[in-house]
């Protein structure tokens, strides 16, 4: 399988937010946003794998501003690491001033998404070749991450995940 490179997967998703998607405080509701970068991942993992593919976990989520109702939020996700069957996926969410255009990051987001076969039954993905600094940089900490997903899901041991560990040492 040939490798990909990380914009081959670029998916962007623009979308207002409407007073059903608000909290009490007028903000977007967390659960909204999380769907919306579920969408534009699983898009993302679409494009890179050309299969069938899942959510397997929210490794990493930081609300760090609010978004409030009306914003035109742009949500922007790409692999940023591709294992055997699995994918790293890369979220930066993005909100517009109305007057100026400017964009201003609100939030990011780490999701795994797993290729699938028609069955549910893992696949094999294509490589991935990162290009730009920002690229290579998510790619080299992306089997960190998967390790210790892996560990807190309790489907590996820490003492097998060296490259983790190895950030403490
Ligand atoms: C995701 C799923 C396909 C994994 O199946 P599995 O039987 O655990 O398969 P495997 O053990 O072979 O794992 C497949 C890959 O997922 C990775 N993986 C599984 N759980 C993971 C987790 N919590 N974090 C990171 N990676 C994970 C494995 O490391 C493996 O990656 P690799 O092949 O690239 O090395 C299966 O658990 C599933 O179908 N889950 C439900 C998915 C779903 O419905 N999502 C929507 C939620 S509503």
């Amino acid at each position: 399988m040939q490798a990909k490179f990380p914009s081959e997967s670029f998916t962007i998703l623009t979308d207002l937010v409407l007073p059903s998607e608000t909290n009490p405080l007028n903000n977007l509701f967390g659960g909204e946003l999380l769907a919306r970068m579920d969408r534009a991942a699983s898009i993302s993992a679409r494009r890179h794998s050309r299969r069938i593919t899942v959510t397997a976990s929210v490794n990493h989520v930081a609300f760090n501003k609010s978004i409030p109702l009306g914003s035109v939020v742009t949500v922007e996700a790409k692999v940023s690491r591709s294992f055997r069957t699995s994918m790293e996926i890369f979220i930066d969410v993005w909100v517009e001033d109305r007057e100026s255009g400017n964009r201003t990051k609100a939030n990011e987001a780490i999701y795994t998404f797993v290729a699938v076969d028609e069955t549910g039954h893992p696949v094999e993905v294509p490589a991935i070749d990162p290009q730009t600094d920002e690229e290579k940089s998510r790619f080299d900490a992306a089997l960190r991450r998967k390790q210790l997903s892996l560990v807190l899901a309790g489907k590996m041991k820490p003492s097998d995940a060296t490259e983790l560990k190895a950030l403490f040492l």
